[in-house]
């Protein structure tokens, strides 16, 4: 688990903003489409470095992003030095955990971009999330549940027992050349939860080589359960899409589980 207490992005908050499938992502035009539809302030929960968050905040709304990780939150405070004063000053970040948190007010549109909701390991984290975000959502706002869909061919896939992955190397402004490779040493089929490790070779431009590895856990959630999950924290789903283009879900697999859902 990702607590303020043990930032396990610690590893690779500095490579997070390079990794071209990121930047790839088709989410940001979605996110930043639901902001500009929503009438009053957002708040962004696991924002990490703002790559969500900024293209936010520049349409004009205002925007509260919440993360425990210190590496990845001072990423997104350089990245906002950058921006004009207007865009920085619509932000709000709060070193925080999205399983306890109380800001005292309410937001139109709560998101959870890059399935942040997926670090809960337990359906007490889960639940004690959703009521949070019941507490802060407005009467007519809208929460956004951002997860993959699992596909039980990749969960149950020996071969992902060991290193993987065919990514491009990537590039850092200081010259490391960077290449990430995966692994999913364990699956616990029982609690739902894959050991994930994202190994990132870097080779300095001395010619060095060192290998970094971000280990962390993903809970995987069902469609049906997630929107039980839903229902039973009072919120009704407004819709279920597989992509970030609007997609229903099932129309491409495994694609995303993107949830929309209100309060009842
Ligand atoms: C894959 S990153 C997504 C960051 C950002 N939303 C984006 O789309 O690029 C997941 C983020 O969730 C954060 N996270 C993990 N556990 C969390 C928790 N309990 N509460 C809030 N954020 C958490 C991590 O620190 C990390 O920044």
């Amino acid at each position: 688990m990702n607590t303020a207490g043990n930032d396990e992005y610690i590893s690779s908050a500095d490579f997070y903003d390079y990794i071209p499938v990121y930047e790839g992502r088709s989410d940001i035009d979605y996110y930043v489409e639901q902001a500009e539809k929503t009438e009053g302030s957002v708040l962004e929960l696991g924002c990490g470095t703002g790559r969500v968050l900024v293209p936010v905040a520049r349409t004009g709304c205002e925007i509260t992003g919440l993360d425990p990780s210190s590496a990845m939150l001072d990423i997104c405070r350089k990245k906002l030095k950058e921006e004009d004063a207007d865009v920085r000053e619509r932000v709000t970040l709060i070193e925080g955990d999205m399983r306890d948190f109380n800001l005292g007010r309410r937001f139109s549109l709560i998101t959870t971009p890059f399935r942040s909701f997926q670090h809960l390991e337990t359906v007490e984290d889960q639940l004690k999330t959703l009521e949070n975000v019941h507490r802060h959502l407005d009467d007519k706002g809208v929460f956004i549940l951002d997860l993959f869909n699992p596909s039980m061919k990749y969960i149950l896939d020996e071969s992902r027992r060991e290193e993987f992955g065919d990514e491009p190397p990537f590039y850092l402004p200081d010259g490391r050349k960077v290449t990430r490779k995966f692994r999913n040493p364990s699956v616990d089929l029982t609690k739902q939860l894959i050991n994930c490790e994202m190994i990132y070779h870097v080779e300095h431009s001395d010619g060095k080589k060192e290998r970094t590895v971000h280990s962390f856990k993903m809970r995987y959630v069902f469609r049906y359960e997630a929107e039980h999950l839903l229902e039973r924290s009072g919120f009704r789903v407004l819709e279920v899409l597989g992509a970030f283009d609007g997609s229903p879900f099932g129309t491409s697999w495994p694609g995303e589980l993107i949830i929309t859902a209100t309060l009842v």
